[in-house]
């Protein structure tokens, strides 16, 4: 079967039998799953895989009493890995930066590429897989049971398996139209009656392949949930629980050193600096300087004055202190390491001036 051909009639697996997984397939379906895209050829994630039967059993509490991970063969849990890249760089004495959104952002990414790669990878070769997104609210206790260490966070799992035969899907799910998922140029906010017509046989279709779980049929019938819009809002994920899980999450995040709180506050505070037109409209070196500034708290304490104006004072400041800098800039790359340094020792005068006005 061909690559679109599959992916057209592939269904996600919940059910497995209890036969094992060889090891060498196993090996194969890493192998490819390890050529999926990844940002710089950095790799910046991590898959561990359990198939130990007691840590099955241990990671199904974990993720909130998940039955079939206790029947898949094995449990690939996919994480955001900046530490082993960034123990490297310092092992030849750089200097790593990943430790930020930034980093967050392009490691679960690649996280993400490199599991679908290997669900595709175990369906060619016949096995079922399914995604759990209790990972995200799991992921404070995953952090203990893989004993990950900072800069390492849990974002994806895949389970997989043989299917069980009585349990092979039957049809496809279905999805919503291409059109009201893929949008041509801009994005094409759909009017409410459009809105209704996207969700009128998905709605209900995915309702009743959702009915059909085991999983969820008691919750459906003791709580009166009669479709997918009750469905999801009141059952599956009502706003306190996803609230709760958000903040397992951050919990996690945090607490593996991703988001600090000094960055969240600063990006807060300049939220409104950073997307207002004028910064949008300065020159790419202006707006390279006025970034980097904002970035690295040299205007923490002026930011209630008007972009425009802000900007005029950080150019004017860094134009005496460094006259050629801008020109420097323009005409060599933002990347040159010598100009930033350059810079940063302008932007720590200027926020030092600062701090003098503020005494
Ligand atoms: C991010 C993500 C999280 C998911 N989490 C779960 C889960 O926790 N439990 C589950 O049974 N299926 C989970 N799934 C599978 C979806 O329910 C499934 O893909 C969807 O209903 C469409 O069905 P299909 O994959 O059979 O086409 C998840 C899928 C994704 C991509």
């Amino acid at each position: 079967m061909n690559l679109i051909d599959h992916l057209r009639s592939r269904r996600s697996v919940r059910s497995f039998d209890s036969r094992a997984v060889p090891d060498s397939v196993l090996e194969d379906i890493l192998a490819a799953a390890s050529r999926a895209p990844t940002g710089g050829s950095m790799q910046l994630y991590t898959a561990i895989v359990t198939t130990d039967v007691a840590r099955k059993e241990a990671l199904a509490g974990i993720h909130f009493g998940v039955e079939s991970i206790r029947s898949a063969a094995a449990v690939l849990t996919f994480c955001i890995d900046i530490h082993r890249l960034g123990r490297w760089l310092e092992l030849a004495g750089e200097v790593p930066g990943f430790d930020n959104a930034w980093g967050l952002a392009i490691g679960y990414s690649d996280a993400l590429v490199a599991a679908q790669s290997a669900t595709l990878a175990a369906e060619s070769l016949g096995l079922g897989t399914c995604f759990l997104g209790s990972t995200v609210a799991a992921s404070p206790m995953l952090c203990g049971f893989f004993g990950l260490p900072a800069h390492v966070l849990p974002v994806a799992t895949v389970i997989l398996g043989y299917p069980k035969e009585d349990q092979a899907p039957a049809s496809p799910s279905s999805r919503l139209p291409v059109a009201t998922v893929f949008h041509r140029e801009t994005y094409a906010e759909p009017t409410d009656a459009e809105l209704s017509k996207a969700y009128a046989e998905h709605g209900p279709a995915t309702f009743e392949m959702f009915a059909r779980m085991p999983s969820n049929a008691a919750g459906i019938e003791a709580f009166g949930i009669k479709n997918l819009e009750m469905m999801y809002a009141r059952l599956n994920y009502p706003p306190d629980l996803l609230e709760l899980s958000g903040m397992y999450f951050l919990a996690a995040m945090t607490g593996q050193g991703f988001i600090s709180e000094q960055q969240v506050a600063r990006a807060k505070a300049a939220r409104a600096t950073m997307a207002d037109p004028a910064v949008g409209a300065l020159s790419m070196t202006r707006q390279l300087v006025f970034s980097l500034a904002l970035a690295s708290g040299a205007l923490d304490g002026r930011l209630a004055r008007s972009p425009s104006a802000l900007e005029t004072e950080v150019f004017d400041f860094v134009n005496a202190a460094e006259p050629t800098l801008y020109e420097e800039f323009t005409a060599m790359s933002v990347f040159h390491p010598g100009l930033r340094a350059r810079l940063h020792a302008a932007l720590g005068g200027f926020g030092a001036q600062l701090e003098q006005a503020a005494e």
